[in-house]
């Protein structure tokens, strides 16, 4: 057993909602904490005081200046596994070329997976884990991958063998998902229902084989694939026993239905969601994921999340890291923002990417500092929690912790 503190703050996340909205004042907040460690676990959460008194002899890691400790984040959606970049594509973008205009003079996601076909494994992990280097700095030490710019079965494995060999070289826990529905590509000959039933015969019972992957995304949208195709896809998927995340309503409407009545454990964008469909998406299981960065990176509007949250629904916010739409890659930076916007309290900002993130990915022992939850946590050299949120990401983590220890 080990004690760490004491820390000027403690932010537990502990016994709050899984839905709808929050305020401050339920926050739990331990002046003076203490972290009571065991097997990587957090076996207590109290006054340091209290726990040293508790404890005589126990081993001590003293913080000594002023640190705000929070449980670590959850990134529940992201493409950190890509070759090349599209800096090409923002030029184009900010000089007013539409998306069509763009991906007809060789950018979009096609020239993503040009690029990634062309990178060799080795390339792929060296360039993916300096990404998941960078996000576990922020705090992050969940972080969900897609696979979805390989596109045919040889590219889509090697993606999700990357992020496995991945799993190998960090601590922090990487959840795979095969998103080899990302785009019907330009060199499969045959329809859109063709392409999705070549990933059902084809693609999925290898993933499965080689224990890739757990869950399956697909992107509905007009440019990608069409309701109802999605929704037999998706169906037969779960059939195969993946679990489902959907990209949904991102410029059009619709596709956040089809998750829900899929049953998918998230749908993701959100951006185009209308009322109706918001509140039936609040009503259901299905997480509903802000990306602010893909708002952010195409000048979109953002997800509705107050509408979101007092409608009751599960808000999580992830960062969409990816070489197209969101190249920024800072979670903290983009809710803090998206709170700005949406008017989001900072209790719903830090359940949306720590318990609530978690709960998108299925994972229900993290997100919260109490016994028996995963020690994973991050401080930030502050007095007072707000800082974090209110600095929009400049004030950087100072330490992250995984399973009690020091990264
Ligand atoms: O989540 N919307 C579809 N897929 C990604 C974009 C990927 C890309 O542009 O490379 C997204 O925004
Ligand atoms: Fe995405």
């Amino acid at each position: 057993m080990k004690l760490i503190g004491p820390f000027k703050q403690i932010v537990t996340l502990a016994n709050l909602p899984l839905r709808g909205k929050l305020s401050d004042d339920q926050l739990e907040i331990i002046e003076d904490g203490g972290l009571l460690i065991k097997e990587g676990k957090i076996a207590d959460a109290n006054n340091f005081y209290d726990l040293k008194e508790q404890y005589p002899n126990i081993e001590v890691e003293n913080i000594e200046d002023e640190q705000v400790c929070l449980p670590a984040f959850t990134d529940s959606h992201t493409h950190i596994c890509f070759g090349g970049n599209r800096a090409n594509d923002f030029a184009m973008r900010n000089a007013g070329k539409t998306y069509l205009e763009i991906a007809e003079s060789g950018g979009g996601i096609w020239s993503s997976v040009l690029h990634t076909r062309k990178a060799s494994e080795e390339e792929l992990l060296k360039t993916t884990l300096e990404r998941i280097n960078s996000v576990i700095s922020l705090g992050i030490t969940t972080i969900e991958i897609k696979s979805g710019y390989g596109l045919d079965v040889e590219n889509e494995l090697k993606m999700l063998r990357v992020i496995k060999k991945a799993q190998t070289f960090t601590k922090a826990t990487l959840v795979p998902t095969c998103l080899s529905a990302h785009l019907k590509p330009r060199d499969f000959d045959g329809s859109s229902v063709e392409y999705l039933n070549f990933i059902l015969n084809e693609i999925l019972p290898k993933v499965k084989e080689e224990n890739l992957a757990k869950r399956v995304d697909i992107f509905i949208e007009k440019s990608a694939f069409l309701p109802d195709e999605s929704t037999e896809f998706l169906l037969k998927v779960k059939e195969l026993g993946f679990e489902i995340t959907v990209h949904a309503d991102q410029f059009t409407s619709g596709s956040s239905r089809i998750a829900v009545e899929v049953g998918a454990k998230s749908a993701d964008h959100l951006e185009a969601t209308i009322d109706e469909d918001i509140a039936f998406l609040a009503k259901s299981e299905t997480v509903a994921t802000a990306l602010p960065g893909a708002s952010l990176g195409l000048g979109e509007k953002f997800t509705p999340a107050r509408k979101i949250l007092d409608a009751g629904g599960i808000l999580a916010i992830a960062s969409d890291w990816n070489p197209g739409s969101a190249p920024m890659g800072n979670l903290i930076t983009q809710a803090s923002i998206l709170a700005t916007f949406e008017k989001l309290s900072t209790a719903e900002v830090l359940a949306g990417i720590t318990f609530r993130s978690a709960h998108a990915l299925n994972l229900s022992d993290r997100g919260t500092l109490q016994k028996g939850k995963k020690a994973d946590f991050v401080t930030f050299k502050t007095d007072n929690f707000h800082n974090i949120l209110y600095h929009q990401g400049s004030l950087k983590a100072e330490s992250v912790y995984i399973n009690g220890e020091k990264m």
